[in-house]
């Protein structure tokens, strides 16, 4: 008996998990942005705080980071890299990774 009690409880304690996960991956931008801004860790460090050489983008304005983003991507701002790693996302992938980018 006390067994089985063990077992539902601990496939309760499992669901609330895949509840909880849910909720926060639903609740969107966020989860979204880091998702995203991970390709740019790659490079600018975890959180985008900087790993030389390459510079910190954390706590940049959400505008300004949209912004130098475009420019990057229409090589209307020069760079060496830049260029290819700002290309193919929507203005809303942009804000959702800088808004992720801007709290770090
Ligand atoms: C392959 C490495 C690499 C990746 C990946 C990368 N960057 Fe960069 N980033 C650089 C380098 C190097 C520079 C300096 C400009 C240049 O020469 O391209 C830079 C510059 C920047 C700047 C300007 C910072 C400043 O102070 O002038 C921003 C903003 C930026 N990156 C954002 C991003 C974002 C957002 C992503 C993810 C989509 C990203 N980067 C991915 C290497 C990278």
């Amino acid at each position: 008996m006390t067994c089985k009690i063990v077992a539902q409880t601990g496939l309760a304690a499992g669901l609330l998990g895949i509840l909880l996960v849910g909720g926060v991956a639903s609740a969107g931008d966020v989860s979204r942005g880091a998702l995203l801004a991970s390709h740019c860790e790659t490079c600018h460090g975890m959180g985008g705080k900087g790993a030389m050489p390459n510079p910190a983008i954390n706590g940049m304005d959400v505008a300004d980071m949209v912004d130098i983003m475009k420019a990057f991507a229409s090589k209307e701002e020069s760079s060496t890299m830049m260029y290819r790693h700002a290309q193919g996302y929507t203005e809303e992938e942009l804000k959702m990774m800088a808004e992720y980018l801007k709290g770090k």
